[in-house]
């Protein structure tokens, strides 16, 4: 080999990590972010990052780009560990032409992609890009195109997750819309469609560029991310935190860590955590921590849908995904956001072989014209389909209220769950006492209503009619609920359910 083609060699790789010069990389600093390659560093485990296609140029000859040739077009790809586990990464590099994808980009992403989907590894794209490259007209469409296509085929085979980290535009944010995470960085990252300028001239809307696609836009009015992060730095944490809880794929079971909390640990605290008026909220995140070992409890989509709480946690040392009605927000009722939310998020699990456990207190589904013109019939669907069709290892406990259709939906025994539990202060009805009195004794004077309300508590509003029918297991004294969820969970390690065969059910959208 002469000397020569090494100094080749070396000059090409410095272009490529050179990206769009220092001018462009300082900009980037200074507006509080890291650049692309800084952001894989802190990603993967120290050293292990070995980049793919680095020499790729592209193949553009208009508007004077053939002046402009950037040793691997801005995007980096390449391979890496995340706690000794392999995943594929990419990141795009804004200082060049704006991190947007070229024909010849998009073909490294696909590349990388069709490996991890070959090898059963999770793919991290980290996006900061302005989308379709203009210059290259429908190339850079046709890239994406085939991007999100990939993206499909990968949804429930590979755990897929974004992270915006800038600017994301277009098919920058369609393709992270695909993928089972998307984190946001707050202050520094954006996702739109069409951007704030456009929107005036259409709309005559004024919007800032934060009110519009800003990271808490994303995590609490539209639900388009799941995770917040206070900068660059913070993000690759979560991500890197995330990943703990995931299997490699969907033959995989989800790692296993060894703890030092107690299978058997009991929780006195977890009997009085019901308040006694059963109108009274209380935090359903703590019943969570008493649960979960070493009190550690990873949610996801925190910001959204706040009455309903979902995320990972660990019970002997196996990861849970888990669903939980909040009574500390809107009483814990379900309504559209919350449904889609947790809809999600049990798919996911039931893709990837991960166990659900449910808290249940429901008040019942939302009332209200802005619900029902909004769909929450045809939304609501979507969480009892994903229940239904869930073959993973199911466990529900009632903690307090299980109401009308809500009953139903939440995990119930009728939706093939495996193990329903409920605590004493279980109420388990079509309706509180106040409305079905309402209904059905309605031309009764004030005193017997009264006095139907107290006979109706008494016979419903208490989980004894589920469990005499079997549709409750059992009911537990709330301090054991820990042994018993790792008991009954050990017994369902082995399990296996499936679907009919069919192509794919037509879960209502
Ligand atoms: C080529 C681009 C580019 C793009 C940005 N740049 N976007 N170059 N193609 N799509 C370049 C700029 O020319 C500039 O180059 C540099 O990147 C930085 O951009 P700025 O505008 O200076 O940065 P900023 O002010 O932070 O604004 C970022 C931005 C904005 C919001 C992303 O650049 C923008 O709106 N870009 C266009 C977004 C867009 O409409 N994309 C097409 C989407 S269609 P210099 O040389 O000055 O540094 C699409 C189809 C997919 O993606 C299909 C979806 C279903």
């Amino acid at each position: 080999m002469s000397l020569n083609r090494m100094e080749e060699v070396h000059r090409r790789h410095r272009n490529a990590e050179d990206g769009g010069g220092l001018e462009r990389r300082e900009r980037q600093h200074k507006e509080g972010k890291l650049s692309a390659r800084e952001r894989i560093e802190l990603l993967v485990d120290e050293g292990t990052f070995e980049e793919l296609d680095k020499l790729v140029r592209h193949r553009c000859r208009d508007f004077g780009m053939d002046e402009q040739v950037i040793d691997g077009d801005g995007f980096i790809t390449g391979y890496g560990y995340v706690h000794g586990r392999m995943v594929y990464v990419f990141a795009q590099d804004f200082t060049v032409f704006g991190g947007s994808l070229s024909e010849s980009n998009a073909q490294k992403i696909c590349k990388l992609m069709d490996l991890a989907m070959k090898n059963g590894a999770p793919l991290i794209g980290l996006n900061d890009s302005g989308g379709a490259r203009i210059q290259e007209g429908v190339l850079s469409l046709g890239g994406y195109a085939d991007i999100f296509l990939r993206n499909t085929l990968a949804s429930g085979v590979v755990p897929q997750i974004s992270a915006i980290m800038g600017p994301c535009a277009g098919g920058a944010v369609y393709s992270p819309a695909i993928t089972d995470f998307v984190f946001m960085v707050d202050q520094t990252s954006y996702m739109f469609v069409t951007g704030p300028e456009v929107i005036k001239t259409v709309t005559h809307e004024d919007v800032t560029k934060e009110e519009l696609g800003g990271g808490m836009t994303h995590n609490e009015k539209s639900g388009v991310a799941h995770f917040l992060a206070s900068d660059d730095a913070a993000c690759l944490r979560q991500i890197r935190r995330l990943l703990s809880f995931l299997p490699q794929n969907n033959v995989d079971d989800a790692p296993r860590r060894s703890s030092s909390d107690s299978p058997e640990r009991m929780e006195a605290a977890l009997d009085t955590i019901v308040p006694p008026e059963s109108n009274q909220p209380y935090d359903m995140k703590e019943v969570i921590q008493l649960i979960a070992d070493d009190g550690d409890f990873f949610e996801v989509h925190e910001h959204f849908a706040r009455n309903i709480v979902v995320g990972f946690a660990r019970l002997d040392g196996r990861s849970i995904g888990i669903v939980a009605n909040q009574p500390t927000f809107l009483a814990g009722c379900l309504d559209i956001n919350t449904s889609t939310k947790a809809a999600r998020f049990v798919r996911f699990c039931d893709a990837f072989n991960i166990p659900i456990l449910t808290f249940e207190d429901v008040p019942g589904f939302l009332p209200g014209t802005e619900q029902e013109f909004g769909g929450i019939i045809r939304h609501g669907a979507k969480l009892l389909y994903a229940y239904a069709e869930a073959t993973v290892p199911k466990i529900t406990v009632i903690t307090r209220k299980a109401y009308g259709g809500a009953y139903c939906v939440m995990g119930s025994k009728h939706l093939r769950t495996d193990l329903n539990l409920a605590w004493p202060t279980a109420e388990i009805a079509v309706m509180g006492a106040e409305g079905a009195v309402n209904i059905l004794y309605r031309r009764d004077d004030p005193e017997s209503r009264q006095q139907r309300i107290e006979e109706y508590k008494d016979r419903f509003a208490s989980p004894f009619s589920a469990a005499e029918r079997g549709f409750i297991d059992d009911v537990i004294e709330p301090r054991y609920t820990r042994p018993k969820l790792i008991r009954a969970f050990r017994m369902l390690e082995n399990k296996t359910d499936t679907m009919p065969r069919k192509k794919h059910g037509n879960i209502p959208l």
